[in-house]
């Protein structure tokens, strides 16, 4: 009897040893197939108790690097190399320490969408989830904010008693969503709650009831009276609000928040990544131990 895709990405699993991690704006049938689905800050705290020998990272490859970063004892596979942030590209490691030069006082917090070799200058790295409690743990009244400038205005909105310098960086799948479209929206939904990711623009941010991250937003749902959400992420978000509160209704706030690196990963490119032990992450021992400092220190926060 010849077997499915699923099937046999099942009997590859067991055969390698292998877990499969997925975030939450992967494909149905990816979040489907793999054994855990979360946000940014989820996969890299599961990722530290997983006992098998081979983590499969179905996301975009900072989340990857993390993922190595704190398993380096581990084959952690990629199925599709070619799946990045283009966020995290949008600092390198020359403009940080320029940066850096011109902040001497300020603490360098890293949003976890960055490359390992930022990360390895920075002093710690916050995710969506945890952005407040990372900025309320410094000493520094000064702060660096690398290299999202939604997240870090969200979070020095918050702490006016600390000084932010921004990195002008900014999520392209998150720009699509304007004040005026959820306007619209709330006209024909009048009692939908406005549910935002950080990295949506400070116009959205303003008109949103709640601002979080994607598995935060799981919660907001469940916990929340409201029968109706408008939701400002990219659209593989609603697969599990849909299927973890399936008596609530989940309208887009843009059918075009659709991030294309997420969407590179397939059922059969899992598959092939599993027989094949591709797309291998590296990542090389000093940059490994330097960035670590910066994950580590955030893990530590809870
Ligand atoms: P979360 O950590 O909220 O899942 O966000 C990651 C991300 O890339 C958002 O665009
Ligand atoms: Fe990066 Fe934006 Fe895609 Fe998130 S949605 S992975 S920030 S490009």
């Amino acid at each position: 009897m010849t077997q499915n895709i699923t099937e046999k990405i099942a009997t590859l699993k067991k055969e390698k040893n292998a877990m499969i991690l997925a975030h939450n704006y992967q494909l149905p049938e990816i979040q489907d197939i793999a054994d855990y689905v979360g946000d940014s800050l989820e996969l890299a705290r599961v990722s530290q108790g997983i006992t098998q020998d081979t983590i499969l990272l179905c996301g975009v490859y900072f989340m990857a690097e993390i993922t190595k970063v704190l398993n380096p004892d581990k084959t952690v596979l990629m199925p599709d190399r070619h799946a990045g942030c283009p966020m995290a590209n949008m600092i390198t490691p020359g403009q940080l320490a320029a940066e850096k030069k011109r902040n001497p006082d300020a603490a360098v917090m890293c949003y976890v969408n960055s490359n390992a070799d930022v990360k390895a200058l920075s002093d710690v790295c916050c995710t969506s989830a945890n952005g407040m409690k990372v900025a309320q743990s410094l000493s520094e009244k000064e702060v660096l904010f690398i290299p999202d400038q939604y997240l870090g205005s969200y979070v020095a909105k918050r702490l006016p008693e600390k000084k932010f310098n921004l990195w002008p960086g900014y999520c392209p799948t998150h720009m699509v969503f304007s004040k005026e479209e959820l306007m619209k929206l709330k006209d024909k939904y009048p009692d939908a709650k406005i549910v935002a990711h950080p990295e949506c623009r400070l116009d959205v941010q303003e008109v949103a009831d709640t601002i979080c991250s994607t598995s935060q937003m799981i919660k907001y749902a469940q916990e929340n009276d409201a029968r109706q959400f408008i939701i400002c992420t990219e659209l593989g978000m609603l697969h599990r609000l849909k299927k973890e509160n399936p008596r609530k209704e989940f309208i887009p706030g843009s059918q075009n928040a659709i991030c294309p690196n997420m969407k590179l990963t397939t059922a059969e490119k899992i598959m092939w990544s599993l027989e094949r032990d591709e797309h291998k992450i590296e990542v090389d021992e000093e940059t490994r131990k330097r960035a670590l400092g910066s994950i580590e220190r955030m893990l530590k926060i809870k």
